[in-house]
């Protein structure tokens, strides 16, 4: 069982070792050792015919080569994105009891827990998390958004509504260079999901042995993540073969393929692997919304081109690719720590 909040662990000088990871799964690179590999896109413009076309070739690029970006000049108030930074900041500073009130640990769908939401990890992340449901807007239940700090609330809901703007604009880009009217991935997620997942990595004492986020890809369609200056986001390249660790750029948008982008696009847009370390130095902050298909959207190659093979053997439900996705996790893990 985690603890039920990292910052009673503050004054510790050791990680428990719930925390501690095998050798092969810790980080290689520092936290603060950035890269420029990542390509950094100005969306300013992108809906003027004389520019766009330049601006949706970078991110069709980007999206093969690495499935991640960043984003800047995407037109997102950044007097709301210090607004909702400031907010999230205050609350993972609220007293444990407070945070407590939204405990989602007894299976309830959103509100504050420590590590992971997902049931039954072997190995915990050094985080603490609150998340909140947000589209469809039917699907908002705000007993589980946190009423504290006072006025989180309305800066969530109109985050959200940008964010999913944005999200929507990518997707339009991304299915015009599939050859698809502009709506087609936005439409096969039939009534397209958000959630939104703020990650609070406190200062760790021993962050070499231990992730703030194990190493993953997003299952949904299209990822966009707000982060702090202090780093912490590595993303792999060469086909996993080597870590960088993305620079942080304020007030940019981090973009990640997810596995469902990945799989409708039969393969042509990378669906990126990425984990996030901690530090002793300072906490870190970031906000990652996601953008997924209703659970019962069908996961399958929106167009296959002549002489590919689908990626895919059959047509299943995004609930079921999620299911299995998970199940693979789990057991991949368990059979390691059994192995041990
Ligand atoms: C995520 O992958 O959801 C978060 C990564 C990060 O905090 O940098
Ligand atoms: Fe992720």
């Amino acid at each position: 069982m985690p603890p039920s909040s990292l910052t009673s662990l503050a004054n510790e000088t050791t990680v428990p070792t719930s925390f501690i990871r095998d050798e092969e799964e810790r980080s290689k690179v520092a936290y603060n050792n950035f890269s420029d590999d990542i390509p950094v896109i100005s969306l300013k413009d992108i809906d003027e015919i004389g520019t766009r076309g330049e601006i949706c070739e970078k991110i069709v690029k980007a999206c093969e080569d690495w499935g991640i970006f960043q984003v800047v000049d995407h037109g997102v108030d950044p007097q709301l994105i210090s607004q909702m930074t400031k907010f999230a900041k205050e609350f993972f500073a609220l007293p444990s009891e407070e945070k407590l009130r939204f405990d989602m640990s007894g299976g309830k769908k959103g509100g504050f827990i420590v590590s992971s939401h997902l049931q039954g990890e072997v190995v915990q992340d050094w985080r603490e998390i609150v998340t909140y449901f947000s589209y469809p807007i039917r699907a908002r239940d705000y007993s589980r958004w946190p009423d504290k700090p006072h006025g989180w609330i309305a800066v969530t809901e109109k985050y959200s509504e940008k964010l999913m703007e944005l999200a929507c604009k990518l997707l339009e880009v991304l299915s015009e260079a599939m050859g698809l009217e502009k709506e087609a991935l936005t439409k096969a997620c039939v009534d397209m999901d958000q959630k939104v997942v703020v990650n609070f990595y406190p200062k760790c004492p021993q962050p070499d042995l231990t992730l703030g986020l194990k190493r993953h890809t997003d299952p949904g369609t299209i990822t966009l993540l707000l982060q702090d200056q202090v780093g912490g986001l590595q993303a792999t390249k060469d086909n996993g073969k080597t870590w960088i660790t993305v620079k942080p750029i304020e007030g940019a948008f981090v973009v990640n393929l997810g596995d469902h982008g990945h799989y409708l696009s039969n393969g042509r847009f990378k669906n990126a692997d990425h984990q996030a370390v901690v530090n002793s130095n300072s906490s870190r902050l970031s906000i990652a919304t996601f953008q997924n298909p209703a659970p019962e959207a069908i996961v399958y190659p929106l167009k296959i081109r002549e002489g590919e093979k689908a990626v895919m053997d059959e047509p299943i439900t995004f609930a079921a690719m999620y299911r299995r996705k998970m199940s693979k996790d789990l057991e991949a893990a368990r059979f390691k720590k059994l192995a041990k």
